[in-house]
């Protein structure tokens, strides 16, 4: 059976979520799970997966995890321009607002580029309390706004902690390639590695699985103090490193 009708057959009982939130015009009559639910403690199939900054490398993760049978819900400034990424999703997947997503998601993936932290944790940090947030952007290095100069003054998982506070933070998918996502995602053979730091030991946990679910094998870096040592720049950044490579170029045991 391929990954996408496996995904179709698993969807076929939960299609009353999806005709419930199946339009960007959706209500947000579907509470999220209390406190933000992980991997770790739901059935990974039941787990609603937020995406705020549903491009490049948004899109291309959340169609992984859709593979995997999650429910992903992208959402857009513009949700109507996602129904590509929605019809490649298939059944279980919505294009919804930033808001929707935050409120939605039981986990929220954050890829939305580094100078738009602010502008999330304004608007929506308050819907996202409590949750695990996995955050994949990247400081830009040439014209970057004050955000990323903090971060590449004062490391990128200090400072996104710091637009993000009150949720349970990780960074992980930062250092691959969109196009590497969607060409490694589940090869045969060692899976291309990817770096995650966090401090949270459940939003790790969760993080882990979602990063194998997604077709990778996962590297835990150390505390979101530690991200920088995968940033852009360092030699691991975008380097399809298995995970043995990457413990090695690290240092990890
Ligand atoms: N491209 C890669 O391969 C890759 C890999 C790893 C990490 N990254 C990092 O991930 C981040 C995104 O990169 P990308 O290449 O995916 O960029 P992208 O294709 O331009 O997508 C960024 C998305 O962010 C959304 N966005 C922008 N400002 C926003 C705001 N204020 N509020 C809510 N949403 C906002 C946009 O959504 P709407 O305009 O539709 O609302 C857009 O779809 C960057 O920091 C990058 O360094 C990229």
């Amino acid at each position: 059976m391929t990954a996408r009708s496996e995904k179709d057959r698993m969807h076929v009982s939960r299609r009353a979520f999806v005709t419930s939130v199946g339009t960007a015009t959706a209500g947000l009559a579907l509470a999220p799970l209390a406190g933000g639910a992980s991997v770790a403690v739901r059935d990974r199939q039941a787990i609603r997966i937020g995406i705020i900054g549903a491009g490049r490398i948004g899109g291309a993760v959340g169609l992984e995890w859709a593979a995997a049978g999650y429910d992903v819900i992208f959402s857009s400034r513009h949700p109507e321009e996602l129904a590509p990424l929605v019809e490649q999703g298939g059944v279980g997947t919505v294009a919804v607002l930033p808001n929707q997503a935050a409120v939605l998601g039981d986990i929220i993936f954050i890829a939305v580029p580094f100078d738009a932290l602010p502008d999330v944790g304004r608007d929506q940090g308050p819907f996202m309390q409590g949750k695990i947030v996995i955050v994949a952007s990247n400081p830009a290095r040439q014209n970057g706004g004050p955000a990323s100069q903090a971060a590449l003054a004062r490391g990128t998982g200090i400072v996104s902690a710091e637009y993000l506070p009150g949720v349970r933070q990780t960074r992980a998918f930062n250092a691959i390639n969109y196009r590497f996502v969607t060409s490694e995602a589940r090869r045969r053979g060692e899976k291309v590695g990817i770096p995650i730091a966090g401090d949270d030991p459940e939003a790790i946990r969760a993080t882990t699985d979602l990063v194998t679910d997604a077709g990778f094998d996962p590297v835990y870096v150390g505390p979101l103090s530690e991200a920088s040592r995968f940033d852009p720049g360092t030699p691991v950044f975008v380097s399809n490193m298995t995970a043995a490579q990457l413990r090695e170029a690290l240092g990890l045991r």
